[in-house]
């Protein structure tokens, strides 16, 4: 296992590109408790129990990134908090951050769990997390989520802010679904204390019956609109994510632009992607891989498995090249945005 020697000496790898590889995003679990329209369809097949990586072999795995220079985790899913034990990861994980050895654990969760975990959650070390939410209307969230129960993700907030996590709010710009609400939806999260940010609807996995072109809604157009209520200015405020910030003066609080459709932001890419069955995504956007599940399993010393990392890294694409066309009307990527997470 890497030592916490070598952790405190490593420079982060470099892709071909120049773009030094600092974030992990871990998916722990294919599965979730939701089944969002753009995301998921109605009876999804998920991986046999047997495929998933123990959370020990995920433990090792990250901490050979962190070895290898990497400075922020993110774990998401699938639901992250559903997966039997998880706490014990994220605890595991934390320590990390109090070492000095990462500058950040974080989480994307949809917020159904959250009223039991956010406490534990804290205690740690997690200081900021993103929970998705694209509607505060009760009817339309049912309709959204399929599965979901907004007030059960409310109080799951609730929970959040009185342990003091810092909360980001995602949600995906859905025409005709919550159109209509972003501006209220901004000003939720201003009265909240929350950021939010906007995501445009990525072409990923079959959502069965489901058409992208009536999802997709552009986010210059909802800028544009929102300019109309609110003041936006641009800030260089960075998460080390992919969204493009404005500061908000009506609410004190920022928003975020996701735009893999309308903007492209793969220059500035700093992160490659981690399944729960140990596959690595160098991009969300391209089909490429490597298998890390067998050098982890193939012996006890990391060097193999760092090597696969750096070759893997070797062949980071320069970006993604997501569209969604009317003539071709399929997805981009086959897999599922809850096999490589958010
Ligand atoms: N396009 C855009 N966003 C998506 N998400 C899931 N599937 C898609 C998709 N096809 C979002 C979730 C969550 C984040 C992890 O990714 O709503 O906010
Ligand atoms: Fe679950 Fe998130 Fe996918 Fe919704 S978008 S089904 S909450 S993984």
């Amino acid at each position: 296992m890497a030592t916490l020697d070598t952790m405190r000496q490593s420079e982060p790898v470099v892709d071909p590109y120049g773009r030094a590889i600092t974030y992990l995003r871990v998916s722990v679990t294919d599965r979730c408790d939701f089944r969002c329209v753009y995301c998921m369809s109605e009876n999804m097949s998920f991986l046999p129990k047997k495929d998933l990586l123990t959370l020990e072999e995920l433990e090792r795995l990250c901490r050979t990134f962190v070895g290898m220079g990497v400075r922020k985790l993110r774990l998401t899913g699938g639901e992250p908090l559903v997966r039997r034990n998880v706490m014990q990861l994220i605890g595991n994980l934390g320590e990390l951050v109090g070492q000095g050895h990462l500058e950040e654990l974080t989480l994307t969760t949809n917020g159904s769990q959250l009223a039991r975990f956010a406490q534990p959650l804290v205690d740690a070390g997690v200081r900021r997390i993103n929970v998705s939410i694209d509607t505060l209307d009760a009817v339309k969230f049912k309709e959204v989520t399929r599965w979901g129960r907004l007030e059960q993700v409310l109080g799951g907030l609730e929970a959040a802010k009185q342990a003091g996590l810092q909360v980001k709010i995602n949600a995906v710009a859905l025409k005709g679904v919550n159109e209509d609400e972003i501006e209220h939806m901004l000003a939720w999260c201003g009265a909240e204390g929350f950021d939010l940010t906007l995501i445009e609807v990525m072409p990923m996995g079959d959502i069965g019956g489901e058409e992208r072109l009536d999802q997709y809604l552009p986010l210059s157009l909802v800028r544009s609109r929102l300019r109309k209520s609110f003041t936006l200015t641009e800030s260089d405020y960075k998460t080390g994510g992919p969204a493009r910030y404005f500061d908000v003066k009506e609410t004190g609080q920022r928003l975020g632009f996701i735009t893999p459709l309308t903007h492209n932001f793969c220059e500035g890419c700093n992160r490659v992607r981690l399944t729960c069955t140990g596959t690595l995504y160098m991009c969300l956007g391209q089909e490429d891989a490597a298998d890390l599940r067998a050098p982890l399993r193939a012996s006890d010393d990391d060097a193999g498995l760092r090597s696969a990392i750096r070759d893997a890294i070797a062949r980071k694409p320069k970006g993604h090249d997501f569209v969604i066309d009317r003539r071709s009307g399929a997805q981009s990527v086959g897999r599922h945005m809850s096999v490589t997470g958010g």
